[in-house]
């Protein structure tokens, strides 16, 4: 069967019914005077990643949108820096063409408008569509500059808990609607895969895929193979390649929250999934250091690190009233070194995390979850029978601990029956809980592996 973005594109006929939202959308346009009259700088300075503009630097505000006027199309960037006579504008796509002289006009705050119909669709970081389908129709009205979290105490409580599907995670890492998820791995070991089996969770009304700093290639497998047609139709993918600016790297995790806020006040439960926040972190990295920032831990300044808990924030529930974003995103730890700045920093601000173990990929099992190393900080709300848990937990953790003993032949059967039952059983928990994103979702996967372990025991039975 082919599946194809152009399948679940949207209809032509919704954009013609849209004309009366697009004269709201000029009348509102006109009625912003910073938006009517354009004042314009002039470039005075070029570097690879950067340029500065003379004569805006009374009306500019960091984060605004310029457009620069070269010999070909209207390029856009945005301001990083203010000065007292210039400003840095760190150009989205090449600055490549850019001149002395040239005119750069502001734009004012960028614009993320996102409508119902964005589902099925993929946009790239300053919302435009990628999928050459129909143009995307937009909200009237404009989101505030900078979005900011609901206040704490304002939140509905997290406690509603929700299966994914993947049997490893619903046992021993459950997790609740509104819960900031984080998986932690090397590269390579199996997170976008993880990822993708979990964006198709069918607990969601709408999933936002935030792809960044991927290789092109991974994108179209990502969404057409892995989370699959019928997951698509209620997914916004938010893309910017490993190839793109650092600039657009930087945007689209925004972008992708921008599209989550708007779904989650609509009342919707909103699951994101971001893959990965490590190279937004680069990207951040990129543009600060750009910017003149003094790199404080291992090359990172310090407002990567505000940045990042400045994002996720926004995820987790809404206030009373509204829906929930839950955010699950994907951390790579340089070298496997789980002390890295960014996993550390990651970890602190999520609600559980969830590690995956190269050597558990080695053995071939997948997904490659180490349940003793991962924890979900909302277990208890959500629906686990406690006690098995932390039974299966002591099982597999004591046949760990034997392996090399067992190894070097030095174990007898019988001397210790809870080392014998996990001799006899992990093996057999390990199988149960393999799942590839072929297999599809297990519905109930406590009677999975009870399933798995008794036929197991069955065929034991008969072979003595
Ligand atoms: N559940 C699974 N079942 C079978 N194979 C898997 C599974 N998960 C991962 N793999 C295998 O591991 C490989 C790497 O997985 P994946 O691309 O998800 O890793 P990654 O951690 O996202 O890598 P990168 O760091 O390069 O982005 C896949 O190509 C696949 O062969
Ligand atoms: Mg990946």
């Amino acid at each position: 069967m082919s599946t194809s973005l152009a399948n679940i594109r949207n209809e032509p006929q919704a954009v013609h019914d849209n004309r009366l939202e697009a004269l709201e959308r000029i009348q509102h346009r006109f009625a912003d005077d910073r938006l009517l009259v354009r004042r314009g700088g002039q470039v005075t300075e070029i570097a690879p990643s950067h340029y500065k503009v003379g004569g805006l630097s009374s009306i500019a505000r960091l984060g605004d949108i310029v457009e620069h006027r070269g010999h070909g199309r209207n390029r856009r960037g945005e301001i990083v820096q203010i000065g007292r006579d210039e400003v840095l504008v760190a150009p989205y796509e090449s600055s490549g063409d850019v001149g002395v002289g040239d005119a750069v006009f502001t734009r004012g705050p960028i614009a993320i408008t996102p409508h119902p119909s964005w589902r099925g669709r993929a946009i790239d970081a300053l919302g435009r569509p990628i999928d050459g389908g129909t143009p995307l129709i937009r909200n009237a009205t404009q989101d505030a500059a900078e979005s900011i979290p609901p206040a704490a105490l304002a939140r509905q409580r997290v406690e509603t808990g929700f299966m994914t599907g993947v049997r490893v995670i619903d046992i021993f890492t459950p997790l609740c609607f509104g819960q900031r998820m984080g998986i932690f791995a090397g590269s390579g070991v199996g997170k976008s895969t993880l990822l993708a089996m979990l964006a198709g969770a069918d607990a969601f009304d709408t999933v936002v895929v935030a792809l960044i700093g991927e290789r092109g290639r991974e994108v179209r497998e990502f969404l057409e193979d892995t989370i699959g047609v019928a997951s698509m139709a209620k997914t916004v993918a938010v893309v910017a390649t490993s190839d793109e600016s650092a600039m657009m790297r930087r945007r689209a995790p925004d972008t992708a929250m921008r599209v989550a806020e708007h779904f989650r006040d609509r009342g919707d439960r909103v699951l994101l999934v971001l893959d990965s926040i490590t190279r937004f972190a680069h990207a951040l990295r990129e543009v600060a250091i750009g910017a003149g920032e003094p790199p404080v831990a291992r090359g990172y300044p310090a407002s990567v690190f505000t940045e990042l808990p400045k994002l996720l924030e926004r995820a987790g529930p809404g206030m009373e009233g509204t829906g929930s974003i839950t955010a699950i995103i994907s951390v790579l730890i340089d070298g496997d070194d789980h002390n890295d700045p960014v996993a550390d920093s990651v970890r602190g601000i999520l609600d559980g995390h969830i590690v995956l173990d190269r050597s558990i990929a080695e053995q071939g099992r997948y997904p490659p979850v180490n349940p003793l190393a991962s924890i979900s900080r909302l277990a208890g709300k959500a629906w686990t029978p406690d006690q098995l848990v932390s039974k299966l937990k002591a099982l597999i953790s004591r046949f760990e601990d034997t392996r090399d003993i067992r190894l070097l032949g030095a174990y007898q059967p019988g001397a210790d029956p809870d080392l014998d039952l996990a001799v006899r059983q992990v093996p057999v928990i390990y199988e149960a809980l393999g799942q590839s994103p072929a297999d599809g979702p297990s519905l109930d996967p406590f009677s999975d592996l009870a399933r798995h372990l008794k036929s197991k025991d069955r065929n034991h039975v008969q072979a003595e």
